[in-house]
């Protein structure tokens, strides 16, 4: 029987981490009230460079919650050493989750599953849930919001009862949680590219963001939070690596001194606006 909760999580903006949370909440309520008792959960935050140095390995009475941001209809590509390399599963189960930005997940929860599954997991359940875009205001504002939150219990309880049945059988967990599908194309044929609306391509990987020194208060709250650990400590204004626009330092700013100002980007954003913000996208389970 599972004797730990893991909710290993990458989140920039917040939304990846509250959606993991639900789940690992739902799935520990759900298998206490199957008569598992206090099942103690521990948190992982992998979003700064320091924590994806360690390798993270879950045992065989262990249940792993992994949770990613989508970034161009995958797991973010420089994240993938980490993925792959660094969270190993001796028998451990799973849940796999992703969060998108209003548009779609793609590919992004079947490579997760696909690469979990190599290293040793047994998959439970698997979710996809709309949020709110890292780069806009209005594009999925608010998510994940109540209705998301209820899905991301519903996906945590419907794991939680596979475990248990899979307990009560007495059968091997593999054959007794069973195989299930997600959506997305095994093949991984590649990353989503930016374009506009008339199919124009959008190249914004070199870009990264700006300073306004005028209102730069030297905090540095900004290059604590970079995910990519690039900000200078020196000087917040100099980038030092590579940026992945996750926006967690222009969230994080008090005094709105970070910005986007590349044209490119600002296409971008303003195309997913404009095609998507008036939609609600669906959250996807799987189990
Ligand atoms: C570089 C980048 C690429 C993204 N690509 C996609 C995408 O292909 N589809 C989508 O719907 N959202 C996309 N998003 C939005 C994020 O997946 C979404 O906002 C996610 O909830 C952010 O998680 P966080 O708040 O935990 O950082 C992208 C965000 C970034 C920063």
């Amino acid at each position: 029987m599972i004797k730990k909760i893991n909710v290993l999580y990458f989140s920039a903006t917040g939304t990846t981490k509250k959606v993991a949370s639900k789940v690992a909440e739902a799935v520990r309520d759900g298998l206490s009230q199957g008569g598992a008792g206090e099942i103690p959960t521990e948190f992982f935050n992998v979003s700064q460079p320091q924590a994806r140095e360690k390798t993270y390995t879950f045992g065989n009475d262990e249940l792993l919650i992994c949770a990613f941001p989508v970034n161009a209809g995958r797991i973010p590509n420089l994240l993938l050493p980490f993925v792959k390399g660094n969270i190993r599963g001796e028998g451990a189960f799973a849940i796999e989750v992703v969060t998108f930005g209003n548009r779609a997940f793609d590919d992004a929860l079947i490579e997760m599953k696909m690469i979990l599954e190599e290293n040793g997991f047994t998959s439970e359940a698997a979710g996809a849930f709309s949020c709110r875009h890292s780069f806009s205001e209005i594009l999925g504002a608010g998510r994940p919001d109540e209705e998301d939150l209820k899905e991301a219990e519903t996906l945590g309880k419907a794991a939680a009862e596979k475990l248990l049945k899979a307990e009560s059988d007495g059968s091997d967990s593999k054959a007794a949680t069973g195989t299930f599908a997600v959506d997305g194309n095994p093949e991984l044929p590649g990353y989503y590219r930016p374009q506009d609306r008339y199919g124009n391509p959008i190249n914004i990987l070199k870009v990264v963001p700006k300073t306004d020194m005028s209102k730069c208060k030297r905090c540095f709250e900004c290059a604590k939070v970079c995910t990519m650990g690039s900000i200078s400590f020196d000087d917040p204004a100099v980038m030092t690596g590579k940026c992945i626009k996750c926006n967690a330092c222009l969230r994080v700013c008090p005094t709105g001194a970070k910005y986007f100002d590349d044209p490119g980007y600002i296409l971008h954003k303003t195309e997913l606006e404009e095609m998507y913000a008036g939609r609600r996208a669906e959250n996807r389970l799987f189990y």
